[in-house]
């Protein structure tokens, strides 16, 4: 083992997003989108992990691995499967989820929405239709309303800087249009917008921190680099925008996966455009199987420049993995990437915690099953559940932080009072 120690208080955990795991959420537009001829995507969801019904064991597991958090998300397309209906038996669905983390005292960090939206709100104009904002704050007012309670944090939109561009621009995601950069930017206007009212409407009814979770790559400018017209570029200008949002929230998700080296000639790194990732999923000695650069350092970076632009709001690493087939990879990654963390740590960055991406070999969006980031395999056939050495590993380190105190405990209370804890040596 690494030797890495974390304050008592640094949660640990790992996530998993609903449409990726759940299975069957037929009621959504990446259902529509993954059977639409013509789309980059490789094969559909279907049964997905069958998480929807096997959440409990799930939780259980993670639990067993030594880790004590857990993010997971709720689908909007089965919560409000028509137009202002509710379905209550959805509702009670997640909530008998939330429960079973804190059976095993494992902190819930609940996704609002994780790229997926129901048809009807895709039919009515999806992310570009200036109803948006609204239509996702009374989502999230019922939402929170029945859930709020048992919450441990609250995430309202994931990665939202990327949503117009790969719907509007890319076409990788649903509606799959290309070059429309007029809807892209009205999408970005929407999500911020959304993530606004949605984080008060939440807060009214629970006390866990609620804030948004933001894909932030390790941009790396060189002598000389020509910032241009880069997508990169102009999801890293939408970053700032909500970051700067975010300085009203309780606590801001850090999510990266690698670095983006920007040289005179712009993005040089593998895997820099979307354009470049390899659907052959095929790994080499510098790349992971999404054809990233292999440089967990990046995650030090993302960190920083977080803090830097949003100083004194407390970070979660609400997403930090790689796509491989070699397991013995993805403990090297956690290990020089956690390290990473207790620099920042050091430094006096208010970092509160680790979810690693992800418990389960899953669902990974147009490129199907190939590539694998789970801490745990899972049979494709029998859906049966496989902890890899990296899930071992990563539950002993939380293990060995938490030493000498009495476990996890209940899901730690919010805000202002965790922030010293989280220093502590
Ligand atoms: C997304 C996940 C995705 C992961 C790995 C993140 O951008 O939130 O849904 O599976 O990256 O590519």
């Amino acid at each position: 083992m690494s030797g890495l120690r974390f304050p008592s208080a640094f949660l640990f955990g790992a996530a998993v997003g609903a449409h990726q795991v759940e299975g069957g959420n037929t009621n959504s537009d990446w259902w529509w989108w993954e059977h639409h001829a013509g789309t980059a995507c490789v094969e559909p969801s279907g049964d997905a992990c069958d998480f929807y019904h096997r959440y409990a064991a799930d939780i259980a597991l993670l639990s067993e691995l030594g880790l004590d958090a857990f993010r997971f998300g709720i689908e909007w397309s089965r919560i409000e499967p028509a137009r202002g209906e509710f379905s209550t038996a959805a509702l009670e669905h997640y909530r008998r989820m939330l429960a079973a983390c804190h059976e095993h005292r494992v902190t819930p960090l609940l996704t609002f929405h994780h790229f997926v939206l129901p048809m009807w709100v895709q039919d009515a104009g999806g992310f570009a239709s200036p109803e948006f904002p609204a239509l996702f704050e009374r989502y999230c007012e019922r939402s929170a309303a029945a859930l709020g309670d048992l919450l441990g944090y609250a995430c309202t939109l994931n990665e939202p800087q990327g949503l117009g561009l790969a719907g509007y621009v890319l076409g990788v995601n649903p509606p799959g249009r290309r070059g429309d950069h007029d809807a892209a930017r009205r999408a970005a206007d929407h999500l911020l917008e959304a993530h606004r009212l949605a984080a008060r409407a939440i807060k009214r009814h629970t006390d866990a921190p609620v804030g948004v979770t933001l894909a932030i790559p390790d941009l790396q400018y060189e002598d000389g680099a020509k910032p241009g017209d880069l997508g990169l570029e102009v999801e890293s200008r939408i970053n700032d925008e909500f970051l700067a949002l975010a300085r009203e929230d309780d606590f801001i998700g850090v999510q990266t996966y690698t670095r983006v080296r920007i040289g005179p000639e712009g993005p040089r790194s593998p895997g820099a455009e979307w354009s470049e990732v390899s659907r052959e999923m095929v790994e080499t000695e510098a790349t992971t199987q999404m054809g990233y650069e292999f440089y967990p350092r990046a995650l030090g970076g993302a960190i920083r420049r977080a803090w830097k632009v949003a100083p004194g709001l407390p970070i979660v690493v609400t997403e930090n993995g790689v796509a491989t087939l070699r397991d013995e990879r993805r403990i090297e990654y956690m290990d020089v990437a956690l390290h990473e963390v207790r620099a920042c740590v050091d430094e006096g960055i208010d970092v509160r915690g680790y979810i690693h991406w992800s418990l389960l070999d899953n669902f990974e969006w147009i490129f199907g099953y190939k590539p694998r980031f789970g801490l745990v395999e899972v049979d494709r056939q029998t859906f049966a559940r496989r902890p890899k050495p990296s899930g071992y590993w990563l539950g002993n380190i939380a293990r060995a932080s938490r030493k000498g105190t009495a476990g996890a405990g209940p899901p730690r209370p919010p805000k202002a009072d965790r922030a010293a804890a989280a220093r502590e040596p």
